[in-house]
C-alpha cells in the first residue's frame, strides 16, 4: 500500500523545496509557479506523492529529474499545475476583428494558392479552436480552400477532449444561440461539433517549449496565444514569441489574451491597428528589409 507521507493537516513543502521545484517546472514547462501560493502547489501534487510512495517534496523533485518513468510523471504533473479555463467565442471583440478584418485580409494575401492555416497554441480543451473554425467557415470567403487550424496544448487530457469535440454548458457561456443550433447536435452526453467542422480541426499535445515539434507544424498565416503566456516567466515568453515569429509566414497574425502584450517581450512584430482591436503583425519580407536598411 502507498506510504501517505502526510496527516491530516496540509501537506508540507519546505521553502528550499520549493525553490528547486519552481525551477524544475519553469524550465520543463514554463510555468511560473511564484504567483501561485506554495501550499496550493503543495496541495494539488500531494496526490502524487502518494501514488508513488514519496516521503517529501525532495524525493518528488529527484524523481522528476532522475527517474527512468519521469517523462509519464511530468504528464500527470502538467495536468495538475495547469489551469486550463476556456469557453467557445472568449473575446469576442478580438474575435470580431478577426472575422471582420484579419479573415477578409487573409483571403485576399492567399487567394492564389487557396490556402489558409492557424494554430492555437495552448488552446486547451478545443473551444478555441472550433471557434475559429466556425467563425472561417461563417465568413464564407474560403470555400474549396485548404483550411486547417491547428490545435496544440500541454495537457494530454485537454487534447482527448478536444479531439472529442463534446462539451457541457459550461463551455458555451458566451456562444451566441444562433451558432450553438446551427453548428451543434445536441445528444444525451453532451452537444457534439458539427461533423463538418471537426475536419478543419487538427490536434497534438505540444510543449510550446519544444522548438522542434513546432517546426513539424509548419509556417502559419495566424497564432492564436490567449491567456497562455500570463502564466510563463519572462525569459520563457521571449523563447515562444520567438517561435511564433519563426512559424508565421511575413505579413503573418499574433493574437494574444486581452491582459498580455509584447511589451518587454519582443520587437520583432508590428502592432496593427483594427477597429475594434490591436493585434501584432510580422512584417512582410519588403518590410523587414525596409528596417535593414534604416537601422
Ligand atoms: C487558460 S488556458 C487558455 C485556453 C485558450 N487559449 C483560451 O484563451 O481560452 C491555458 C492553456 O495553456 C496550456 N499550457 C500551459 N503551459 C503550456 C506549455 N508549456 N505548452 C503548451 N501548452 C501549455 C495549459 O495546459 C492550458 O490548457
Amino acid at each position: 500500500m502507498a506510504r501517505t507521507p502526510f496527516g491530516d493537516g496540509d501537506p508540507i513543502i519546505r521553502e528550499d523545496e520549493y525553490r528547486l521545484l519552481r525551477d524544475l517546472v519553469s524550465a520543463r514547462i514554463g510555468i511560473n509557479l511564484a504567483s501561485t501560493s506554495r501550499q496550493s502547489v503543495a496541495r494539488r501534487l500531494r496526490e502524487r506523492l502518494s501514488v508513488l510512495n514519496l516521503a517529501s517534496f525532495t524525493e518528488y523533485f529527484q524523481y522528476l529529474r532522475f527517474h527512468p518513468l519521469a517523462r509519464h510523471e511530468w504528464e500527470e504533473a502538467v495536468e495538475l499545475l495547469t489551469t486550463n479555463e476556456t469557453y467557445f467565442f472568449r473575446e469576442d471583440f478580438q474575435l470580431r476583428a478577426f472575422s471582420d478584418e484579419i479573415l477578409p485580409m487573409l483571403h485576399e494575401r492567399n487567394k492564389a494558392r487557396k490556402r489558409l492555416f492557424i494554430w492555437s497554441a495552448g488552446c486547451a480543451t478545443g473551444e478555441e479552436v472550433y471557434s475559429i473554425a466556425i467563425l472561417v467557415d461563417q465568413s464564407k470567403l474560403f470555400s474549396g480552400w485548404d483550411v486547417r487550424i491547428f490545435g496544440s496544448d500541454i495537457s494530454r487530457r485537454c487534447v482527448a477532449t478536444a479531439r472529442r469535440g463534446v462539451y457541457g454548458p459550461a463551455s458555451f457561456r458566451a456562444t451566441p444561440p444562433d451558432l450553438r443550433r446551427q453548428y451543434f447536435v445536441e445528444r444525451a452526453d453532451g452537444s457534439h461539433i458539427l461533423d463538418s467542422i471537426k475536419p478543419l480541426c487538427h490536434f497534438g499535445q505540444m510543449n510550446l517549449l519544444d522548438e522542434d515539434k513546432a517546426r513539424i507544424l509548419g509556417r502559419v498565416d495566424v497564432v492564436f496565444c490567449r491567456n497562455v503566456l500570463i502564466y510563463f516567466d519572462a525569459h520563457v515568453r521571449r523563447r515562444v514569441i520567438d517561435i511564433f515569429h519563426d512559424r508565421l509566414y511575413p505579413g503573418g497574425v499574433l493574437l494574444l489574451g486581452h491582459s498580455e502584450s509584447l511589451l518587454n517581450v519582443s520587437t520583432a512584430f508590428e502592432l496593427l491597428h483594427l477597429k475594434e482591436d490591436l493585434v501584432y503583425k510580422k512584417p512582410t519580407l519588403a518590410q523587414s528589409s525596409a528596417m535593414a536598411n534604416r537601422s
